[in-house]
C-alpha cells in the first residue's frame, strides 16, 4: 500500500524583522546574516500568536477543503509547547471542530518530532487504510537577545495530512535513523529561550546525517544520484548547504555550486525569509520546493533529512505523485508571504520582551494581525482562544 503526504499547508506570522535591521542594532556586517548564515528575514510572532494559533491557522485550509473528516489521529509536534500536561493539539482539535473520535497527543524531540509523528501516522494508516492522520509541527524559535543564535529565530507551523494513496508524495518504507545523548541545544523547563552550543550543534547535525545516510544507503542500495532534490532540516539555510556538501564529500560525489543550487535552492527559499521554525523546518523546506519548483517533479524521488538536537537524526525519502500541484496551497502561501508587515528593531524588541503570559496578569494584547485564530488571554490558569472566522 502506498502511504504518504496527501496535503501540506504552511503558516507563519504576519510580522518579520529584516536581518539588516538586526545587524545594525548589533553592529554586525549584514552580510554575516545574508551570506554567512544565508538568512534575510525572521518571522516574529505577535503576543497573541502561539504554537496553537499558528497550528490551527496552518491546518485551517484543510478544514475548509473538507480534508479533516476522516482524521482519527492528531499528532502535534513541538518543542515550544504551552502546557506541561494538556496537548496543544487538543486545543487545535477544538478550534477546528474536529470529530471526537480522534486520538490526540503531543510529541517532543527538539526539531525531529514531526518526522517521528509521520512515521507513527504511516503505521496508523497501514492498519486503518480508510482513515487519515494529521501531523502538525508548530514552533517559535527563541534565543536570548544579543546571542549568536538570535539571527536564527523564526516561527511557523506546517500541517501534514497522511493518507493511503496520497496526492502529493508517497513515503518510502526504508529509513536510516540515529540517536545519541548529547547537549548541543536544549531548553530547561524554567527558561523561555533555548540554550545552544552553536558550533558543536552544527557538527552533531552533520554527524547524525552521515550515520543516518549510511544506514539508508545500506538498506536501499541507493546512492545520492538516485535523488532529484534534497530537503534538509533548516535552522538557517547555510546549514543545509554545508550538510549536503559534507555528505557529497563523504560519498565522493562531485558537487559544484550550480549543482548544489539545482538540488537545494527551491527548498530553502521560504526558510530564508521566515527563519527557523524548529519541528516544522524541514517540512517548510518541502513545501517551498513543491510550491516553487518550475519543473514538474512528478515521479521524482526526494531525499529528506530531519534533525533534532539532543539528538535524533533520520534520513528518509519519498516519491512525488502525478498531479501533485492540484493538492498544494501554493497560492495561499504566496499571499501570506507577500503581505507581511516589517517591524522596526524597536518593535521586535518590545514584542520579545512582552514575556510569557501568566494567570492574573493584566494582559491587554496589542491588536496585531493574526491568522484565523488568536490567543486572547489566561483566566483561572486556562488559556483562551478566539476563532476569527
Ligand atoms: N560576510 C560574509 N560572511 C560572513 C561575514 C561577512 N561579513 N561575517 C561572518 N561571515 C560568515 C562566517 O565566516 C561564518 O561562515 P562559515 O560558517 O562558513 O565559517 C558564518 O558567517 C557565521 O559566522 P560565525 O561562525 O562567526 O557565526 P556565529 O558563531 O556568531 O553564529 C551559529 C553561528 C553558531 C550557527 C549561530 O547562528 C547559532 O548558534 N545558531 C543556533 C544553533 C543552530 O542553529 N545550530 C544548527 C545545528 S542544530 C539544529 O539544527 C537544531 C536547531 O534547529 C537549532
Amino acid at each position: 500500500m502506498n502511504i504518504g503526504i496527501d496535503r501540506l499547508s504552511f503558516y507563519t506570522s504576519h510580522y518579520y524583522v529584516d536581518l539588516k535591521e538586526l545587524a545594525q542594532a548589533r553592529s554586525v556586517d549584514a552580510d554575516k546574516y545574508y551570506v554567512g548564515i544565508g538568512q534575510e528575514k525572521m518571522a516574529i510572532p505577535s503576543p497573541d500568536e502561539d504554537v496553537v494559533t499558528l497550528a490551527a491557522s496552518a491546518a485551517y485550509p484543510l478544514m475548509q477543503a473538507g480534508d479533516l473528516a476522516d482524521v482519527e489521529l492528531l499528532l502535534f509536534a513541538t518543542e515550544s509547547g504551552i502546557d506541561q500536561s494538556k496537548a496543544a493539539g487538543v486545543y487545535v482539535h477544538g478550534l477546528l471542530e474536529m470529530a471526537p473520535r480522534c486520538r490526540c497527543v503531543e510529541l517532543k524531540q527538539a526539531c525531529y518530532s514531526a518526522t517521528a509523528g509521520i512515521q507513527l501516522a504511516i503505521g496508523f494508516v497501514a492498519r486503518n487504510p480508510t482513515k487519515k492522520a494529521l501531523v502538525i509541527a508548530s514552533d517559535i524559535a527563541r534565543y536570548e537577545l544579543g546571542t549568536p543564535g538570535e539571527a536564527t529565530q523564526g516561527c511557523g507551523s506546517v500541517a501534514i495530512l497522511i493518507s493511503a494513496d496520497p496526492r502529493i508524495m508517497t513515503i518510502d518504507p526504508e529509513c536510516g535513523y540515529y540517536t545519541e545523548d548529547v547537549m548541543d541545544f536544549w531548553r530547561p523547563n524554567y527558561r523561555s529561550e533555548a540554550l545552544v552550543d552553536g558550533k558543536y550543534s552544527t557538527m552533531v547535525y552533520i554527524h547524525a546525517l552521515v550515520e543516518s545516510w549510511k544506514q539508508y544507503a545500506e538498506l536501499t542500495g541507493r546512492t545520492l544520484a538516485d535523488f532529484d532534490r534534497f530537503c534538509y532540516h533548516i535552522p538557517f539555510t547555510k546549514m543545509a548547504e554545508k550538510a549536503h556538501q559534507k555528505l557529497c564529500r563523504k560519498t565522493k560525489v562531485e558537487l559544484d555550486n550550480q549543482a548544489m543550487q539545482a538540488l537545494l535552492d527551491e527548498s530553502l527559499r521560504y526558510s530564508r525569509i521566515t527563519g527557523n521554525c524548529y519541528s516544522g523546518s524541514m517540512y517548510v523546506g518541502l513545501t517551498s520546493l513543491l510550491d516553487l519548483a518550475e519543473e514538474d517533479l512528478a515521479g521524482k524521488r526526494i531525499g529528506l533529512y530531519s534533525y533534532g538536537s539532543g539528538c535524533v537524526g533520520e534520513f528518509f525519502s519519498g516519491v512525488i505523485q502525478p498531479g501533485y500541484r492540484a493538492a498544494l496551497f501554493a497560492e495561499q502561501h504566496r499571499n501570506l508571504l507577500e503581505n507581511r508587515t516589517e517591524l522596526t528593531y524597536q518593535q521586535y524588541e518590545n514584542i520579545f520582551n512582552y514575556g510569557v503570559p501568566t494567570d492574573g496578569g493584566d494582559y491587554v494584547f496589542p491588536q496585531y494581525k493574526t491568522g484565523a485564530f488568536r490567543f486572547s488571554g489566561i483566566s483561572q490558569h486556562k488559556r483562551e482562544y478566539e476563532s476569527l472566522v
